[in-house]
């Protein structure tokens, strides 16, 4: 996962960014760099794989300055390569930059800088940015106002950290979106930025988190904090723990809420370095597969437990509908007990977060014995799971530490959404229209996450309706069906309300019974090809005194007479739409808990990992 650290005072820079970038190491990356001004020049070490290569490439070519900048570099738009590794300097080789998030917008954006004569030194979006600071800054502006005309002109979730070397006592930071946070670092006359607090923990707590919108300008004896339109704001510095793990929450109350916060940049992560969105290809370099397997195979068996379970659902709809390939979902304590019919024309995909499950673990060993071709999608990289398959996608969600799976959810979906695009275009059953429009759609989504999360206030005042029940059932169709089993299975295990989720249609044939006042019904509702089925069921909830929140989308008129409360996403493409639908659910769960005072984090009877049977 990308990461960030800068520096400014009166140390050497190089070794606090490479110490900072250091701590951030366990997150991933495939190639680091810094940049500091020496001299009066910006130097820059940069280059692919792990720190050690930066530290012999600093070792060889030492670079010593008072400010600089740094990144470790998890790979979104162009190969993991030294070209592409940040920082990235301008056509002056006077602004410097490092990015995490997408710029979404990169490809006009590149145009409209190539017809003006830039010529671009990577492959990266990033590089777009570092050009347009020039830009504005060869009009004469400072670097920090020509950082806000720049970022004025980018589309979606964004931090960024910028130095110029003709204002060589300062460094630029911003956040819009989310695409992870911005973290200043105030010490004793020396500052420092970050993406995370790791980075400068050991430096100093004292810190200022920037919120989106936000931009920090920093010296050596403080910064200034403005809104990205220019208006002076006060910052709040606050002293966060030394505890590591405390200070890993950040700005959050719980691992949990940092974790449901990080989705816009696991999305990105996810998406990172597996797409060609000019020819709306997908590289899963590790899968092993073939057009020759993808055309001989027969059929697919998801296995996996809980949350995994559900983004194994998810992956039957897209899957089928878009590789025409038969897919089965197992529970995988069950998968072993029943002498399941797997040989070698079926893939047996496991999903898991910790890659430790007993039980995922138990079915892939029954898997390998009867022959099938074995993968897994797992989050943690050397786990179990990873090492037993033939073939791996790693969801680059990021430690997840709260029990209940957020953005080991989201990543999944979104792995098996690439995953259809790959055997689909290897089963020639989407044509490269097609398959680029899947891809553009991809683009767009760590924007849409960013959305539902900025609409967590609306959520909470939601979560006020459901504090004292003790019931709860949860109703989707299609693509939103596993959703709705994921949003009871959060509810359960974080609020202890007892939460039943059924797929739509099968209401009649038992579920409305239980329909009166006491039990709310939380109705996937969105404009998916389910849509209508779903405003029926609503309807019918309705007429026999049930209470619905609906998960609607934005402009939805049908839906507000209908429910009592609606929690808004975003319009998404229906494939992609479960990524949308299940943040407000995680919020709500989420709340609700917080409301009832159980300990989200850790909740009674659960393990993060259950590795037995
Ligand atoms: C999710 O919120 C749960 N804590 C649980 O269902 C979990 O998804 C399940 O135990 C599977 O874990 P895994 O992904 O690590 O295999």
């Amino acid at each position: 996962m990308c990461g960030i650290v800068g520096y400014v005072g009166p140390r050497d820079a190089a070794p606090i960014i490479f110490g900072g970038l250091k701590r951030l190491e366990y997150r991933g990356y495939d190639s680091a760099g810094l940049a500091v001004v020496e001299d009066g020049k910006i130097q820059v070490r940069r280059d692919a794989g792990k720190l050690d290569r930066l530290a012999a490439l600093l070792e060889a070519q030492p670079v010593h300055g008072l400010i600089g900048i740094g990144h470790t570099r998890w790979a979104t738009h162009g190969e993991p390569t030294a070209r592409n590794a940040h920082p990235h300097v301008g056509a002056s080789g006077e602004v410097v930059i490092v990015h995490n998030g997408i710029v979404e917008n990169f490809l006009p954006l590149r145009e409209e800088l190539a017809a003006e004569g830039v010529t671009f030194g990577s492959d990266t979006d990033t590089e777009v940015i570092v050009h347009l600071v020039e830009r504005y800054m060869s009009l004469g502006q400072d670097l920090a106002t020509a950082a806000q005309h720049a970022l004025a002109m980018l589309k979606g979730a964004h931090g960024i950290v910028l130095m110029s070397s003709r204002e060589p006592d300062k460094i630029v930071a911003a956040r819009l979106g989310n695409a992870g946070g911005v973290v200043v670092g105030v010490g004793e006359g020396e500052m420092f930025v970050a993406s995370d607090i790791p980075a400068i923990l050991e430096h100093t707590r004292r810190v200022t988190f920037l919120e989106s919108g936000q931009m920090a300008v920093i010296r050596k004896d403080g910064f200034d904090l403005r809104s990205l339109d220019g208006k002076s704001l006060r910052a709040i510095v606050q002293t966060v723990p030394w505890d590591p793990v405390a200070a890993e929450k950040g700005e959050y109350k719980h691992f949990m809420l940092k974790e449901i916060h990080e989705q816009v940049r696991s999305t990105t992560d996810t998406i990172g370095g597996r797409v060609d969105f000019e020819t709306g290809r997908i590289l899963f370099s590790q899968l092993g597969l073939t057009a020759e397997m993808a055309k001989r195979v027969r059929r697919m068996v998801i296995t996996a437990c809980g949350t995994a379970g559900h983004a194994g659902m998810v992956g039957k709809v897209l899957i089928e509908r878009l590789a025409r390939l038969p897919v089965e979902v197992d529970i995988a304590s069950e998968f072993r007990y029943r002498d399941p019919l797997v040989d070698r024309d079926t893939i047996v995909l496991a999903i898991s977060q910790s890659g430790e499950t007993a039980d995922t673990l138990a079915a892939m060993e029954e898997a390998r014995k009867r022959g099938a071709t074995l993968w897994s999608i797992v989050n943690v990289v050397g786990s179990q799971a990873m090492r037993l398959a033939d073939g791996t996608i790693t969801m680059q969600a990021g430690p997840e530490i709260g029990v209940a799976s957020s953005k080991a959810f989201t990543a999944p979906l979104i792995d098996l959404y690439m995953l259809a695009i790959l055997l689909a275009d290897l089963r020639d059953t989407v044509d490269g229209t097609r398959r680029r429009q899947l891809t553009a759609d991809l683009r767009r989504l760590p924007d849409l996450v960013g959305q539902c999360l900025e609409r967590e206030k609306a959520v909470e005042e939601v979560a006020w309706s459901l504090k004292d029940v003790a019931h709860c059932l949860f109703l989707g169709r299609g693509i939103n069906m596993p959703i709705a089993y994921e949003g009871a299975l959060k509810l359960k295990e974080i609020s202890y309300i007892h939460a039943e989720a059924y797929p739509g249609g099968e209401m009649k044939h038992g579920p409305i019974a239980l329909v009166d006042k006491e039990m709310p019904v939380i109705a996937i509702a969105t404009r998916d090809p389910w849509y209508e089925k779903m405003i029926s069921q609503i309807e019918q909830t309705k007429a026999r005194g049930g209470i619905v929140i609906a998960v609607a989308t934005d402009g939805d008129d049908l839906l507000p007479p209908l429910a009592d409360h609606i929690l808004w996403v975003p319009p998404t493409p229906w494939l992609l739409s479960p990524v949308t639908t299940v943040i407000p659910l995680q919020l709500l769960a989420y709340h609700t808990a917080v409301l009832r005072g159980a300990d989200v984090d850790q909740p009674r009877n659960l393990a993060k990992s259950v590795t037995v049977e």
